[in-house]
C-alpha cells in the first residue's frame, strides 16, 4: 500500500507518514546516550538482583529425594554386619551408602569430602 507524506509543505508520494521524527540532533544524543546507558545498567543490575534472589544458593543435596521435605535414614546397630560406609557428599547413586562418587566430586571441585565409616569394634 502506497501512501503519501507531506514534507516541507510538499506532498511526496510513496513515503509513509511516521508519527515521530527519527532524526536526532546532537543535543538529543547528549541526553539520549546517558539515559540509554543508565537504563541498560539499571536493567542489568535489577535482573542480576532478582536472579540472585530466586536461586537457592548453597544446596548440598542436588538430586536425592527432592520430593521429601527432609532426607532421613535410620539404621539399627545390630543390622550393620562388620562395617558400613555412608555417603556424606550427597553424590552417591546408592545413597545413603557411599559408592565412591566423592572421589570424582573432589577432583572436579577441589573439595575434600569423604564417607562416614562405621565398624564394629572387634572387626
Ligand atoms: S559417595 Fe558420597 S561420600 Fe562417598
Amino acid at each position: 500500500m502506497t501512501q503519501s507524506c507531506v514534507v516541507d509543505g510538499k506532498t511526496t508520494p510513496g513515503l509513509t507518514a511516521l508519527p515521530i521524527s527519527l532524526s536526532l540532533s546532537p543535543e538529543h544524543l547528549v541526553v539520549a546516550v546517558p539515559v540509554a546507558v543508565v537504563a541498560a545498567v539499571g536493567g542489568f543490575l535489577v535482573s542480576h538482583y532478582l536472579n540472585g534472589r530466586s536461586c537457592k544458593k548453597g544446596l548440598v543435596n542436588t538430586c536425592i529425594s527432592k520430593d521429601s521435605p527432609k532426607v532421613v535414614h535410620s539404621f539399627d546397630m545390630e543390622d550393620i554386619a562388620t562395617k558400613a560406609v555412608y555417603c556424606r557428599c550427597w553424590k552417591s547413586k546408592k545413597f545413603p551408602f557411599c559408592d565412591g562418587a566423592h572421589t570424582k566430586h573432589n577432583e572436579e571441585t577441589g573439595d575434600n569430602v569423604g564417607p562416614l565409616i562405621i565398624k564394629k569394634k572387634d572387626a
